[in-house]
């Protein structure tokens, strides 16, 4: 394990901060908004390479970090950050009011809670902050632009996934580089994240990359309901059918609305709904080669089930039914089912479907 310093806020407000970031000519206090699995990740490689970040979350998440925050991943890799004051260090609060002084802020709270953000954020911010949705599903920028129109508002996409592996734990169990607006306003994302090896890719097509990777998110309820593992879930076809009829209306729904879907992964997506039909065996060769998984890992779905908490369904098959309506009398009955059948599992329903049983209840052949 290698370590960084780390240390611990409590109410918070540190005077002269500005003053001490510019001295140093650095980027400035990173601020998280939403320390959870990602916000928790993604603070801790940063704050252990050298940036200033203060966490804000709940003292529930935040009362865990007290021995540091560790993050480990796929590749091995395992650093501690301390908490602390200053560069290399975590700080923690769980007011919005804590990012009075960042120059960058991370969003990271579930789709739900964005607009909440934003108003917290256009009270605290400071002129020239710019802030970053580090969040699934495609509207979350814009919630935050609307409530922010004085900042510069860009669009970042996480490809991985994390979880929480114990108290202060974060581990990133698979793969891929963060997705942001090719913008000049990136500039301190791009260069922490370079100081702490994550790799980032500015994009273009920002919209096109965020309706990627909702279609692939559309696992996200088959894995809900499924009770499994990513892995074991994967590895049944009767599931891989489900998520390959979910892909494909939406994207059929996409072609139809004219919204480009861009490639993520090394197969095209309109390539990937029949991979996931193959037979079990050749897609154990075919799959490793297009996504590395961690054997544990689960989808912040399941996670969200466990802990009685509302899910994302309404932004991502939700995002596809809505997209049905509006393409002109479409229907979206695949994702339509499968938000149902998650509705009805947030209200205390099944969550131990088999392959087959959530392919009938999808009306699958
Ligand atoms: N987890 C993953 O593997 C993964 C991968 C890629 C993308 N994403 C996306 O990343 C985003 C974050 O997901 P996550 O899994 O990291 O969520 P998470 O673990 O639930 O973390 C978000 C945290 O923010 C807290 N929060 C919400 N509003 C707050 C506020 N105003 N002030 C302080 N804390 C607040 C939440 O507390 P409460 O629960 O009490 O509200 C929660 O602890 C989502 O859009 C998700 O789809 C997740």
């Amino acid at each position: 394990m290698t370590e960084a310093s780390a240390g611990r806020m409590p109410g918070y407000r540190r005077e002269g901060h500005d003053e001490t970031a510019r001295q140093r000519g650095d980027g400035g206090v990173i601020a998280v908004l939403g320390a959870g699995a990602i916000g928790c990740w993604v603070g801790g490689r940063l704050a252990a390479a050298g940036a200033e970040v203060t966490l804000i979350g709940r003292a529930r998440v935040l009362d865990e970090l007290a021995g540091g925050l560790r993050t480990t991943d796929l590749d091995g890799g395992d650093v501690l950050a301390r908490m602390g004051d200053g560069a290399r260090t975590v700080r923690i609060a769980t007011e919005p009011d804590a990012a009075r002084d960042a120059a960058l802020v991370l969003v990271t709270v579930k789709s739900a809670q964005t607009a909440g953000a934003g108003e917290a954020l256009a009270r605290v911010l400071p002129e020239g902050a710019i802030a970053v949705s580090l969040q699934n599903g495609v509207r979350n920028a814009d919630v935050l632009r609307a409530a922010l129109p004085e900042r510069r508002v860009l669009a970042a996409m996480v490809p991985f996934n994390v979880v929480r592996r114990g108290p202060g734990v974060y581990h990133r169990a698979s793969a891929g580089a963060l997705r942001i607006d090719d913008d000049p306003a990136a500039a301190p994302l791009l260069a922490a994240c370079r100081a702490a090896a994550l790799p980032i890719e500015p994009r273009r097509d920002m919209a096109a990359v965020q309706w990627a990777k909702l279609v692939l998110n559309l696992n996200n309820a088959i894995n809900a309901l499924s009770g499994l593992p990513l892995v074991a879930e994967l590895a049944q076809r009767p599931f891989r059918r489900c998520l390959a009829a979910a892909q494909r209306e939406a994207l059929e729904l996409c072609a139809r609305a004219g919204i480009p879907v861009a490639q993520l992964t090394p197969v095209p997506p309109r390539w990937i709904p029949r991979l996931l039909d193959t037979p079990d065996r050749l897609f154990r060769i075919i799959g490793r080669r297009v996504v590395a998984i961690d054997p544990a890992a689960r989808s912040s779905m399941w996670d969200d089930l466990e802990a009685k908490r509302p899910t994302e369904i309404d932004y991502l098959q939700g995002e596809v039914i809505d997209l049905a309506g509006r393409v002109g009398g479409g229907a979206a009955p695949v994702n339509a089912a499968l938000a149902g059948l998650v509705r009805a599992a947030e209200a205390g329903g099944r969550r131990d479907f088999s392959g087959d049983e959530l392919a009938a209840a999808l009306g699958l052949r």
